[in-house]
């Protein structure tokens, strides 16, 4: 087996995005967010777990004064999404009047942020977006106005910096794809 290959549970995994392109498009990401968020004092809401390292390495670029906070949902089993999002640690910060913007790892069927755009809307938050690092268009099921996408990516289940498959692999600082 190639060096490079890695083994998570019953699956294998080959190199597929590395840091260096991760960081690139994060880069651009954050002169965007600087620019159209001066003045604002955005919260960001980063959404846990997968987008841990995303929210760091995002925050480290971030030159205007704004806020953090997470939210943990969970939708996944395995390698599929069960369509039902919980949300398993909510978030304590008054939103009312903010500008908020949601920091997901990934976006695939859009459930969650469906969920999430409808949950935060209702709390009275004066605007929210999206800023993902990765996204599988073919994927979608809902009608997401996503302003921030970085990195488009076909239907492949990937795992690393962030990404899981099954608790496993969220460790590695490149992204992989299952073999
Ligand atoms: P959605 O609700 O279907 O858009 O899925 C969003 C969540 O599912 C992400 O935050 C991830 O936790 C997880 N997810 C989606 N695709 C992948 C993947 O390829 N690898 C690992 N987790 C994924």
């Amino acid at each position: 087996m190639p060096e490079s290959i890695i083994s998570l549970h019953d699956k294998q995994f080959a190199p597929y995005l590395p840091y260096e392109q991760l960081t690139d498009a994060i880069r651009i990401l954050a002169a965007r967010l600087n620019e159209d968020y001066a003045g604002k004092q955005p919260l960001f809401v980063a959404v846990l777990n997968g987008s841990f390292m995303f929210a760091a390495d995002l925050m480290k670029r971030l030159s205007i004064p704004c806020e953090v906070a997470f939210i943990r949902v969970a939708s996944y089993e395995g390698t599929g999404s069960t369509g039902k999002v919980r949300e398993v640690l909510g978030l304590q910060e008054d939103v009312k009047g903010r500008h908020l913007v949601l920091l997901e790892d990934i976006v695939d069927t859009g459930h969650t942020i469906r969920y999430l755009l409808d949950m935060l809307s209702s709390r009275g938050a004066a605007s929210v977006e999206v800023a993902c690092l990765l996204i599988k268009p073919e994927c979608l099921q809902h009608e997401l106005n996503i302003r921030y996408a970085s990195i488009s990516i076909p239907n492949e289940f990937v795992v690393g910096y962030g990404l899981d498959y099954d608790g496993l692999g969220r460790n590695y600082p490149d992204v992989y794809k299952a073999l």
